[in-house]
C-alpha cells in the first residue's frame, strides 16, 4: 500500500537513525554500460542526482583510458561537477591518478583492491600484495594533502574464478588498507553472491581484528536479489554508510550473469518505510534514472524505478 508512491512508515527501533548513501551511479554503473555516455548528459546525471538529494556522489575514476574506455573522459567531466556542494569522491589506482585527481581539486578519492588474486590481476595487473604496495604511497600522500580516503575492497564473498571467498582474506586486505590511513573501507559483494548470514559474519569477524563499524560502508550487487537482505543484515550489525547506485546502472565485466548494484530507489524505499532519514527525494531520484535509461537505451532494471515510473 503506498500513499503518493511513497512506502507506509513502520520505524524499527534496532536501525540506525540516518543512512548516508554513497551513489555509485556514475562512475561504477557507467563504467559497465556497453554505451558509453557523452560528457554533458554525466555532468546532468550527477546535477540531478545531486538535486535530488544524494550527498556523495562519486564522478569518475582517474584510471588508464584503455582499461575503463567508459571513463576516459575524467579530465573533461570532474570541472563540468566541482561547483556542485556535494561531496565528489573519485576511484585513483596509482600515483599518477592521484595526481591527475589533485590537479583538479579533488577532495575525496578512493583506492579500491581485491580480495582475491585473480580479480587483483585482472583489474589492476597486479598480485594483492603488488595492488597493496602501490596504494601505500598514494594514501599516504592523499593524507598529507587531507583528502578523505576510502579503500574498497573487491570480492569479499566470492569471486567468479576462486569460488567462495574465506573470511580472513577480507580481513587481511581490510587491516592493510587501514593501517595505511584510509578513512573508510567499502566491502564489495562485486558478483553479487552474499547472502546476509555471510555479511553478519564477515562484519563480526571484522570487528574481533579491530576494524570499527563505523569505519565500514557496504556495497552489494543484486545478482541473485539478495541486495536488500544483506544491506539490512548490515544494518542490524550498526552500519550506516550503503553504497547504491541509481536505477541499478552498471554489471560486471568478469562475470556476464552479474546484475548492477543495488539500485539507490530499491535502497531509498526500503529505508523510507523504515523510518531511516537519507534526505532522498525518491520521485526525483526515479525520474532521473528514467531519464538516464533513455539515453542507455535499456530500461531500469530497479523494481522501484519499475513501480513508480509505470503508466497505466
Ligand atoms: P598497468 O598496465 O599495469 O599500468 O595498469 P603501468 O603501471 O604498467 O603503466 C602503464 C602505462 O599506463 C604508463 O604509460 C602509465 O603512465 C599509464 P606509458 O609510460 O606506457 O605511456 N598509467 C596511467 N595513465 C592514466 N592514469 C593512470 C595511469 N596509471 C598508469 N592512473 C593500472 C595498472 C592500475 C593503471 C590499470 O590496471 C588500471 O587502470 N586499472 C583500473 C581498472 C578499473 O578501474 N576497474 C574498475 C574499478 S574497481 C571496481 O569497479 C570494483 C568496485 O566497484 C567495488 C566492487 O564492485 O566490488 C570498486
Ligand atoms: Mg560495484
Amino acid at each position: 500500500m503506498t500513499v503518493q508512491g511513497l512506502p507506509m512508515v513502520v520505524p524499527s527501533e534496532d536501525l540506525p537513525p540516518r543512512v548516508r548513501i554513497h551513489e555509485v551511479g556514475p562512475r561504477d554503473g557507467l563504467q559497465n554500460e556497453q554505451r558509453t555516455v557523452p560528457t554533458e548528459v554525466k555532468a546532468e546525471f550527477i546535477r540531478r542526482l545531486a538535486a535530488a538529494g544524494l550527498t556523495t556522489i562519486e564522478a569518475t575514476s582517474f584510471v588508464h583510458p584503455k582499461w575503463v574506455p567508459q571513463l576516459a573522459d575524467a579530465e573533461q567531466l570532474y570541472p563540468m561537477v566541482g561547483d556542485l556542494q556535494v561531496a565528489l569522491p573519485v576511484l585513483v589506482p596509482n600515483e599518477r591518478g592521484l595526481d591527475r585527481a589533485l590537479a583538479l581539486g579533488a577532495r575525496r578519492v578512493a583506492v579500491f583492491a581485491s580480495v582475491t588474486e585473480s580479480f587483483a590481476k585482472a583489474n589492476l595487473n597486479r598480485t594483492v600484495d603488488e595492488a597493496l604496495a602501490m596504494f601505500e604511497p598514494v594514501v599516504a600522500h592523499a593524507k598529507d594533502r587531507k583528502l578523505h580516503v576510502r579503500g574498497y575492497l573487491s570480492m569479499c564473498f566470492g569471486d567468479p574464478w576462486e569460488g567462495p571467498v574465506p573470511i580472513h582474506q577480507v580481513v587481511r586486505v581490510s587491516k592493510a588498507l587501514m593501517d595505511m590511513g584510509c578513512d573508510e573501507l567499502s566491502l564489495g559483494d562485486t558478483i553479487g553472491v552474499a547472502t546476509p548470514g555471510h555479511v553478519q559474519d564477515l562484519l563480526s569477524e571484522l570487528n574481533e581484528e579491530g576494524v570499527p563499524t563505523s569505519a565500514l560502508g557496504v556495497h552489494f550487487h543484486d545478482t541473485y536479489g539478495q541486495a536488500l537482505a544483506n544491506t539490512l543484515a548490515a544494518l542490524q550489525h550498526g552500519v550506516t554508510t550503503v553504497d547504491a547506485s541509481a536505477g541499478g546502472l552498471g554489471g560486471c565485466p568478469y562475470a556476464k550473469s552479474a546484475t548492477g548494484n543495488l539500485a539507490t530507489e530499491d535502497l531509498v524505499w526500503m529505508l523510507q518505510g523504515l523510518g531511516i532519514d537519507t534526505g532522498v527525494d525518491l520521485g526525483r531520484l526515479t525520474a532521473t534514472s528514467v531519464w538516464m535509461a533513455a539515453h542507455l537505451d535499456r530500461p531500469s532494471p530497479s523494481r522501484t524505478v519499475r513501480a513508480l515510473s509505470h503508466k497505466e
